[in-house]
C-alpha cells in the first residue's frame, strides 16, 4: 500500500486560499465542512473521485491530501480562468493523486467520462445538483459516496436533489449541519 504523507505545500496553499476567501468572494467549502469532506475521503479511501465545481482547486487539494498516489480526481470547472488558476494551485500543492481538471459545463462533460467513481463531490450550480447526479449515477457503483455541499443554505434550490437522495430508496442519505449550512452525504445502495 502507498504511504500517504501530508504535503506541507498543500497545507500552505489551502491556508493561503482560506485567507484570500476572508476578503474576496471565493466560495470554497472552507475548513469546517472541509474537515467532514476529508473525513469521508479517509473513510471511503477512493481511487477514483469526481468533483463537480473546481473553482481554484481548494477542495481538490483538500481531498488529494488524503488520497493515495495511484488514485485520480477528475474535477470539472465551467470557467477557464478558475480552471487555469486551479491548475497552478494543484501543481504547487503536489498532492499524491493525479488531478485532472476538465474545463467545461459538467452537464456536457459528465456523460463523456469513462469508468466508475468511488466518490463524487458536488459543489457547482445548486439548481443542477440533481442533473449532475442523474448524469453520473451509472458511473457510481454500489457503496459509492456522494457528498453535496451547501445542503443547508441552498436547500430550496437543491430540493429536487435532496428529495431524490432521501426518498428514492437508491441512497442511504444523511444531512450533517455545520454552522448555518450543512452537507448531505449519500451512499449508493
Ligand atoms: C462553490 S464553487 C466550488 C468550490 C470548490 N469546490 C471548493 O470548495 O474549493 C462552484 C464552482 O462551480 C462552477 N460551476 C458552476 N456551474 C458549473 C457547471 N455547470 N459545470 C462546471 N462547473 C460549474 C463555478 O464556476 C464555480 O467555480
Amino acid at each position: 500500500m502507498t504511504q500517504i504523507q501530508s504535503s506541507s505545500s498543500a497545507e500552505a496553499i489551502l491556508a493561503a486560499i482560506e485567507t484570500a476567501a476572508e476578503t474576496k468572494f471565493l466560495p470554497i467549502i472552507g475548513p469546517e465542512k472541509g474537515r467532514l469532506l476529508a473525513q469521508e475521503i479517509r473513510r471511503a479511501n477512493p481511487h477514483h473521485v469526481l468533483e463537480v465545481g473546481t473553482l481554484i482547486g481548494y477542495s481538490a487539494i483538500l481531498m488529494g491530501k488524503e488520497m493515495q498516489s495511484d488514485a485520480e480526481i477528475v474535477t470539472i470547472e465551467i470557467h477557464r480562468d478558475e480552471a487555469e488558476e486551479a491548475g497552478r494551485n494543484v501543481v504547487r500543492a503536489d498532492v499524491p493523486p493525479k488531478i485532472t481538471i476538465i474545463t467545461g459545463n459538467a452537464l456536457d462533460v459528465i456523460p463523456t467520462l469513462q469508468g466508475q467513481f468511488d466518490l463524487a463531490f458536488i459543489d457547482a450550480e445548486k439548481t443542477e445538483y440533481y442533473l449532475y447526479l442523474k448524469l453520473a449515477e451509472n458511473k457510481l457503483h454500489k457503496g459509492a459516496t456522494v457528498f453535496a455541499d451547501n445542503a443547508g443554505i441552498f436547500a430550496v434550490q437543491m430540493s429536487d436533489y435532496l428529495q431524490y437522495v432521501r426518498r428514492s430508496g437508491k441512497y442511504n442519505s444523511r444531512y450533517i449541519p455545520v454552522g448555518e449550512d450543512g452537507v448531505e452525504i449519500s451512499v449508493k445502495l
